[in-house]
């Protein structure tokens, strides 16, 4: 058995009958081999498990791989229609069929999850991806519910196209949809749900959200979800799955406004289900709303006006074609059914509205549409209702199992059909396989006339009284002969078919169908006045999922619903057929959603529908491939060197001559009219191996020759760059020595010109004039000063100030014509800027200045006179003049100011060993000496001072040589001396006498009777002492 389960391809089989069909899925199911596979379809049997086969591991084996070179998988399919479309470019159709819950969403999300891991992944592809596989949770939360069969049932039709780029990368994607179960809105059936994001919103929303939106979360407190008795899905969280809804709306781009408008609806819907209608007690045939609060909150919601909303749940507004053009409208009351009616309506309509926007916006945010070229090919991927049969079957169903027809009726055409008609065609020997078409039921359910929905449609719009059971009157009158088709009135069968039923004999089996509601679901009128009211809405999001207007609606008979969906599948089974199909055929186990157990009547019973063993058959005996001649040749010519590069022959000869190089055997391949067959897929797998090392080797040359070519043209382009850098460099040499040339024949030009200059000037020279020569002379040495007037000039500049200039001497002091001017510019410099400063110069620092000059012009000899130099000028030191003494004014009658007045000792005239203390006053015009009372004592006028005397040393005294009666007069004083006698000789110089000092150690005294010597002499002792006598006296000064 275990050999038997690695039989992983139906056509692989040893007997092809049913009976080992399903003994061979049976077996694979229960090894978890959930897929098998018919050639290059893949059946695939639900597990209702999760199986470790989908993991990034699977992904990387299966990427890139041959449909036979691992055991089936989904992602060999996805693989193969990626790969024929990045490397052909052709558009490329996953077509998954299957009964509800026999796993097509699942399967299709695997496609798109393995294709979007294989293609590119740059930063935008990524977003991409994101977006695509985020409009899955969206698009189920919205379009799936809980069924009795499946807990997460597709309740729209799907189809997507993945476009991509030229290289492979997804950039945009379309989605379609289809035919919305909207009466499951307001009716769930027993144990089922309405779609999930009811509950999601109600289970997953926080507080501050549901009371934005007015609801509560508790499911009982709306009647639209009361009704089916079944809130809860088990293992569906809806938290979660509300949380990662918000998430997938912002991943994909859904604005705010947006996501608030697909809540406020949701809600609005809801409340719709909560209006209560009680009888108009004054009028029978009218019926008022008993909760108009409900209608308060629900136009809140949608922002229309509530009495608006109120009025078009009530009353009809019907047009009277009889009356004159303004009185046309008439508003007619409801009755409570027509009522109710009304209320369902509004809701079904506005999901459904919601339902057709949200897939537009989604597709409005993955929609590729720059016209940039950039867009290739797309791949389609088909996950539609699958064919199912309830208890109670009604429009819905008719429509959902009408799709299934359709696309059993391309499986057909594809698969078995056409391809046993080709081979009759292209002459190949065959023989017949039955199979059943089931183009005979879409006839029934589509054809132009006596179809049953040509027969609807009819009813739809006939004038005068029609009803459900009129429809089916007419079609037992129509279509009663039909094979497929049974009423009660055809076989009066009461144990099946009701009275208001028909049965159609579907290619899956039989399902009989109710006819209540067919007319009104056809017709799908939603009232204009509720119609009117929306499109007034101030959410601008809602006139647009109601565009229409009265006078609209009032005027154009739209197409029905039947009719729409007709052109729809049309439109599918075109796009379809237009696209590489590639097909999963997906078959539920059981129906009881468990995983291991294998129902297997049920199976057996969708494999007969699916048409599988036809299908085995039709691949068994046929070929596996096949493509017409020319393209052949084209595709493979590369593997033999007559067709390579072009085949000019016969195209069925290029043929021949490409197998037989390829060493393919004549029994394995066959010639039609126009097109080679090949039996086995291994065969041409071998011919793409052979094709591939081909174009590898082919690629190496071509590489080669390219590169050959590069380095070549790299070479030429570093040729040039040499000789370019060599014509330069030498251009470069030449302009220097072209330069230096130039530059000696200017400077032999020059030496011949002066040279000639000098011989012409050597004769005009004798001829000039004397003058001229001086003038010229002239002119040099002004030359000659001005440059040198220039350098002192910038000396003086760098010096710091004007009594360091570093004057140029090495230069100027010894030149003998310029040594003249030079000294007299450093004098001029000095002088001028001398006057600068005396003028800067206030008049007390002037006086200090003059003081110091005297001083030092006097006393150069003297010990301490550089000290002096430093001191500062002390005047009245006594303060005789602040006394205001009557006695010295008496004594200073003249009132002269005090300049200094001090301290000191008076020698004795008589005995020069005696001193005397006394205080000593210097005034503008006499010298005073007065005791310590202020009595005069002496007045040295300046007139009467011939000459000063004071010793080199610092000994204090100062002898006055006087013209005096009294001799000369000689004082010691502790003050500076140099001072004193400085001061004097100003004040007297001042006054018109020159008083003469004289600065020795030898002086004299003339006390009027004799003259007596006094020296000065250093002594060791630490105080002046006095010694000698009148003969001769000797100041001994201490060190
Ligand atoms: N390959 C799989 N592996 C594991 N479980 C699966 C697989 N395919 C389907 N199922 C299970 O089966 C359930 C039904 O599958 P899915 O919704 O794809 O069915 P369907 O064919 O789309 O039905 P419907 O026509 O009602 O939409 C899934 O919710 C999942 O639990
Ligand atoms: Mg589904």
């Amino acid at each position: 058995m275990t050999e038997e389960i690695e039989v992983s391809d139906f056509v692989m089989m040893n007997d092809i009958t049913e009976q080992s069909m399903m003994e061979l899925l049976k077996k694979r199911f229960e090894n978890d081999k959930i897929y098998t596979l018919i050639r290059d379809v893949v059946v695939s049997v639900n597990p209702y498990k999760k199986l470790d086969i989908y993991s990034e591991k699977y992904i990387d084996r299966y990427r890139g791989k041959n449909i036979y070179e691992l055991p089936p998988h989904i992602y060999s399919v996805a693989d193969t229609a990626f790969l024929n479309l990045r490397d052909l470019g052709q558009d490329q159709c996953i077509i998954i069929s299957g009964e509800s819950g026999a796993g097509k969403t699942e399967a299709s999300k695997l496609i798109m999850e393995y294709i979007a891991a294989v293609s590119g992944d740059s930063l935008e592809v990524d977003k991409v991806k994101s977006k695509l596989l985020e409009s899955n949770p969206v698009l189920e939360a919205f379009g799936n519910a809980k069924t009795t069969r499946n807990d997460n049932s597709s309740r729209f039709g799907k189809y997507m196209d993945l476009q991509f780029d030229f290289l492979g990368n997804p950039i945009g994607g379309m989605i379609t949809t289809y035919l919305l179960e909207k009466s499951r809105v307001v009716n769930p059936a027993k144990d089922e749900r309405t779609f999930h994001i009811f509950y999601h919103l109600l289970g997953g929303a926080d507080k501050a959200l549901l009371d934005k939106l007015h609801l509560t979360s508790n499911f009982t407190d709306y009647e639209y979800l009361k009704k089916s008795n079944c809130s809860t899905v088990p293992g569906l969280n809806d938290k979660t799955q509300f949380d990662a809804i918000l998430n997938a709306l912002d991943c994909i781009g859904f604005k705010q406004d947006q996501k608030d408008t697909l809540f406020k609806c949701i809600s609005a819907i809801l409340h719709v289900g909560n209006i209560k209608y009680k009888k108009n007690e004054n009028n029978d045939e009218n019926v008022i709303i008993e909760n108009p609060e409900v209608c308060k909150t629900i136009a809140e919601l949608l922002d229309v006006k509530c009495e608006d909303l109120m009025n078009a749940l009530t009353y009809r507004t019907v047009i009277d074609k009889n009356k004159s053009s303004n009185q046309k409208n008439i508003k007619v009351p409801l009755n409570l059914a027509k009522a109710l009616s009304c209320q369902d309506t509004l809701a079904k309509t506005l999901y459904e509205k919601l339902f057709s926007w949200l897939v537009n916006v989604i597709n409005e945010n993955i929609f590729h549409t720059k016209d940039d070229g950039s867009h290739r090919s797309v791949i389609g991927v088909l996950d539609i209702y699958g064919f199912e049969i309830f208890q109670v079957n009604g429009f819905e169903q008719f429509t959902i199992n009408y799709c299934n027809e359709k696309l059993q009726q391309l499986f057909i055409e594809l698969t078995l059909k056409s391809e046993q008609e080709e081979y009759n065609n292209e002459g190949i020997q065959w023989e017949n396989i039955d199979f059943f078409n089931n183009q005979i039921i879409c006839d029934l359910i589509e054809s132009k006339t006596n179809s049953i929905i040509a027969l609807l449609n009819e009813e739809c719009i006939r004038p005068g009284e029609k009803s459900d059971m009129t429809f089916l009157n007419k079609l037992n009158s129509s279509i009663i002969k039909n094979p497929h088709y049974d009423s009660r009135e055809k076989t009066r069968n009461i144990k099946e078919i009701d009275i208001n039923m028909f049965k159609i004999k579907h290619y899956a089996g039989d399902v009989v169908y109710t006819v209540d509601g067919f007319i009104e679901k056809n017709n799908d009128l939603l009232y204009n006045d509720i119609s009117f009211v929306l499109n007034s809405s101030k959410n601008p999001h809602l006139p647009i999922m109601f565009p229409q207007n009265l006078e609209n609606i009032s005027l154009k008979s739209p197409e029905t619903i039947s009719t729409q969906f007709k052109n729809s599948m049309n439109q599918l089974i075109k796009n379809l057929t237009a696209k590489n199909p590639h097909y999963i055929r997906c078959i539920k186990p059981n129906n009881d959603k468990k995983s291991g157990v294998f129902d297997d009547e049920l199976c057996l019973h969708q494999c007969r529908y699916l048409g599988l063993l036809e299908n085995i058959r039709v691949r068994r005996a046929g070929y596996c491939f096949r493509k017409e001649f020319s393209k052949f040749v084209e595709r493979f010519k590369l593997i033999c060197e007559d067709t390579w590069p072009n085949w000019k022959g016969d195209p069925q000869e290029g043929v021949r001559r490409i197998l037989k190089e390829a060493n393919i055997q004549e029994e394995d391949y066959c010639f039609g009219k126009t097109k080679v067959f090949i039996k086995k897929p291994q065969i041409v797998f071998q011919l793409e191996n052979i094709r591939n090392e081909q174009e590898n080797k082919i690629a190496t040359i071509i590489r080669a020759n390219w590169l050959a070519y590069i380095y070549k043209k790299k070479y030429q382009k570093e040729i040039n760059s040499i000789i370019g850098i060599q014509s330069m460099i030498r251009s470069k040499f030449e302009a220097q020595k072209y330069k230096k040339t130039i530059e000696n024949i200017v400077k032999i030009q020059k030496y011949c010109r002066g040279f000639l200059i000098r011989k012409h000037m050597k004769r005009e020279y004798l001829k000039l004039p004397k003058y001229c020569c001086r003038m010229i002379i002239k002119q040099w040495k002004g030359y000659k000063v001005r440059k040198m007037l220039n350098d002192m000039c910038e000396c003086s500049k760098k010096a710091s100030n004007w009594t360091s200039v570093q004057w140029p001497d090495e230069k100027y002091a010894n030149d003998k014509n310029l040594k003249e001017p030079y000294e007299i510019f450093k004098q001029v410099y000095k002088r001028i800027n001398a006057k600068k400063y005396r003028k800067s110069l206030t008049p007390d620092r002037k006086d200090y200045l003059e003081w110091k000059c005297t001083a030092m012009n006097t006393f150069s000899g003297k010990a301490g006179w550089k000290e002096s130099a430093t001191t500062q000028y002390e005047d009245d030191g006594l303060k005789i003049a602040d006394t205001q003494s009557a006695k010295w004014k008496k004594i200073c009658s003249d009132g002269s100011k005090i300049i200094q007045s001090f301290e000191c000792t008076k020698f004795h005239r008589k005995n020069l060993k005696k001193e005397v203390p006394r205080k000593f006053v210097i005034t503008e015009n006499d010298l005073y000496l007065v005791d310590n009372s202020l009595g005069l004592k002496d007045k040295l006028p300046y007139s009467s001072i011939n000459e000063i005397g004071c010793s080199t040393k610092k000994d204090g005294c100062i002898i006055f040589h006087t013209s005096n009666s009294k001799g000369d007069l000689m004082i010691r004083t502790d003050k500076n001396c140099i001072e004193v006698v400085s001061k004097i000789c100003i004040t007297s110089k001042n006054k018109g006498k020159e008083i003469k000092v004289n600065v020795s150690d030898s002086q004299n005294f003339n006390n009027t009777k004799k003259t007596i010597p006094i020296e000065f002499t250093n002594s060791d002792k630490p105080k002046l002492v006095v010694t000698g006598n009148n003969n001769k006296l000797i100041i001994n000064v201490p060190n």
